[in-house]
Protein backbone atom coordinates (compact mmCIF):
# COMPACT_ATOMS: atom_id res chain seq x y z
CA UNK A 1 0.00 0.00 0.00
CA UNK A 2 2.99 2.54 0.83
CA UNK A 3 4.51 1.49 -2.39
CA UNK A 4 1.52 1.88 -4.40
CA UNK A 5 0.85 5.50 -2.33
CA UNK A 6 4.71 6.67 -3.21
CA UNK A 7 4.55 5.57 -7.09
CA UNK A 8 1.45 7.88 -6.97
CA UNK A 9 3.03 10.66 -5.47
CA UNK A 10 6.17 10.52 -8.12
CA UNK A 11 3.25 10.85 -10.82
CA UNK A 12 1.78 13.56 -9.73
CA UNK A 13 4.97 15.43 -8.63
CA UNK A 14 6.69 14.32 -12.35
CA UNK A 15 2.97 15.70 -14.28
CA UNK A 16 3.03 19.13 -12.23
CA UNK A 17 4.15 22.06 -14.54
CA UNK A 18 7.10 23.29 -14.40
CA UNK A 19 6.86 27.19 -15.39
CA UNK A 20 8.34 29.19 -12.54
CA UNK A 21 6.61 31.90 -11.52
CA UNK A 22 8.46 35.71 -11.24
CA UNK A 23 7.06 37.63 -8.48
CA UNK A 24 7.09 41.08 -8.54
CA UNK A 25 6.02 44.49 -7.73
CA UNK A 26 3.67 47.58 -9.35
CA UNK A 27 6.23 50.15 -9.74
CA UNK A 28 4.97 53.77 -11.28
CA UNK A 29 2.38 51.44 -12.91
CA UNK A 30 4.29 48.82 -14.22
CA UNK A 31 5.12 45.66 -14.12
CA UNK A 32 8.95 45.51 -14.60
CA UNK A 33 9.98 41.58 -16.28
CA UNK A 34 14.02 41.27 -17.04
CA UNK A 35 13.68 40.37 -20.88
CA UNK A 36 16.80 37.65 -20.26
CA UNK A 37 13.96 36.22 -18.41
CA UNK A 38 12.43 34.83 -22.15
CA UNK A 39 15.94 32.84 -23.44
CA UNK A 40 14.89 30.52 -20.88
CA UNK A 41 11.03 29.97 -22.21
CA UNK A 42 9.02 32.03 -24.44
CA UNK A 43 6.05 31.85 -21.48
CA UNK A 44 6.37 33.64 -18.63
CA UNK A 45 3.78 33.90 -15.49
CA UNK A 46 4.12 36.93 -13.48
CA UNK A 47 2.76 37.38 -10.06
CA UNK A 48 2.20 41.47 -8.73
CA UNK A 49 2.44 41.19 -5.57
CA UNK A 50 -0.93 41.44 -3.96
CA UNK A 51 -2.89 40.31 -6.30
CA UNK A 52 -4.64 37.06 -6.97
CA UNK A 53 -4.60 36.75 -10.68
CA UNK A 54 -1.19 36.34 -12.31
CA UNK A 55 -0.29 37.95 -15.51
CA UNK A 56 1.04 35.19 -18.43
CA UNK A 57 3.64 37.01 -20.94
CA UNK A 58 4.01 34.95 -24.19
CA UNK A 59 7.21 35.91 -26.12
CA UNK A 60 5.75 36.08 -29.99
CA UNK A 61 7.76 34.91 -33.17
CA UNK A 62 7.83 38.25 -33.97
CA UNK A 63 9.43 38.73 -30.73
CA UNK A 64 6.39 40.76 -30.15
CA UNK A 65 4.94 40.66 -26.42
CA UNK A 66 1.52 39.37 -25.38
CA UNK A 67 0.38 40.31 -21.89
CA UNK A 68 -2.66 38.68 -20.36
CA UNK A 69 -4.13 38.51 -16.86
CA UNK A 70 -4.77 34.74 -16.28
CA UNK A 71 -8.37 35.85 -14.85
CA UNK A 72 -11.27 33.36 -16.60
CA UNK A 73 -13.72 36.01 -18.21
CA UNK A 74 -16.47 33.54 -17.68
CA UNK A 75 -16.66 33.82 -13.32
CA UNK A 76 -13.10 34.97 -12.54
CA UNK A 77 -11.62 31.77 -11.48
CA UNK A 78 -7.93 30.98 -11.99
CA UNK A 79 -6.06 29.88 -15.27
CA UNK A 80 -3.43 27.91 -15.98
CA UNK A 81 -0.97 27.54 -18.89
CA UNK A 82 -1.11 24.44 -21.51
CA UNK A 83 1.45 25.10 -23.45
CA UNK A 84 -1.12 25.94 -26.39
CA UNK A 85 -3.07 28.16 -24.44
CA UNK A 86 -4.68 28.82 -21.16
CA UNK A 87 -7.59 26.63 -19.55
CA UNK A 88 -10.01 27.20 -17.00
CA UNK A 89 -10.67 24.18 -14.57
CA UNK A 90 -13.83 25.48 -13.03
CA UNK A 91 -15.97 24.86 -16.73
CA UNK A 92 -13.77 23.97 -18.92
CA UNK A 93 -13.12 27.23 -20.91
CA UNK A 94 -9.78 27.47 -23.04
CA UNK A 95 -8.31 30.22 -24.42
CA UNK A 96 -5.55 30.84 -27.16
CA UNK A 97 -2.01 32.11 -26.74
CA UNK A 98 -3.30 35.35 -27.54
CA UNK A 99 -6.13 35.20 -24.99
CA UNK A 100 -9.23 34.62 -27.47
CA UNK A 101 -11.79 32.48 -26.96
CA UNK A 102 -11.38 28.30 -28.28
CA UNK A 103 -14.23 26.87 -26.19
CA UNK A 104 -16.65 28.22 -23.72
CA UNK A 105 -18.44 28.87 -21.57
CA UNK A 106 -16.32 32.34 -21.28
CA UNK A 107 -17.12 34.49 -24.60
CA UNK A 108 -14.86 37.43 -23.99
CA UNK A 109 -11.53 37.46 -24.35
CA UNK A 110 -8.83 37.93 -21.86
CA UNK A 111 -7.84 41.08 -20.51
CA UNK A 112 -4.76 42.09 -22.80
CA UNK A 113 -2.24 44.63 -21.13
CA UNK A 114 0.33 47.24 -23.26
CA UNK A 115 3.71 46.67 -23.29
CA UNK A 116 7.20 48.29 -23.98
CA UNK A 117 10.78 47.75 -24.04
CA UNK A 118 13.02 49.88 -22.31
CA UNK A 119 16.81 49.12 -20.70
CA UNK A 120 16.52 45.28 -21.17
CA UNK A 121 13.14 45.20 -19.46
CA UNK A 122 9.78 44.09 -20.39
CA UNK A 123 7.50 47.02 -19.54
CA UNK A 124 4.06 45.96 -18.44
CA UNK A 125 1.36 49.06 -18.10
CA UNK A 126 -0.84 47.83 -15.27
CA UNK A 127 -1.86 51.68 -14.65
CA UNK A 128 -4.70 51.71 -12.31
CA UNK A 129 -6.07 48.32 -13.66
CA UNK A 130 -7.20 46.14 -10.43
CA UNK A 131 -8.32 42.50 -10.85
S1 LIG B 1 -15.02 30.35 -14.48
FE1 LIG B 1 -13.84 29.70 -16.16
S2 LIG B 1 -15.19 28.54 -17.37
FE2 LIG B 1 -16.40 29.21 -15.73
Amino acid sequence: MLGAAGFSLTQLISCAPTSSVYKTTITNGDLNVPLNLFETSSLQIVRPAGWYYDVAVQKNDDNSYTALLLQCTHQENQLTPTGTGYHCSLHGSDFDKQGNVRKGPAEQPLHHFETSISSGTLNIHINSFKP
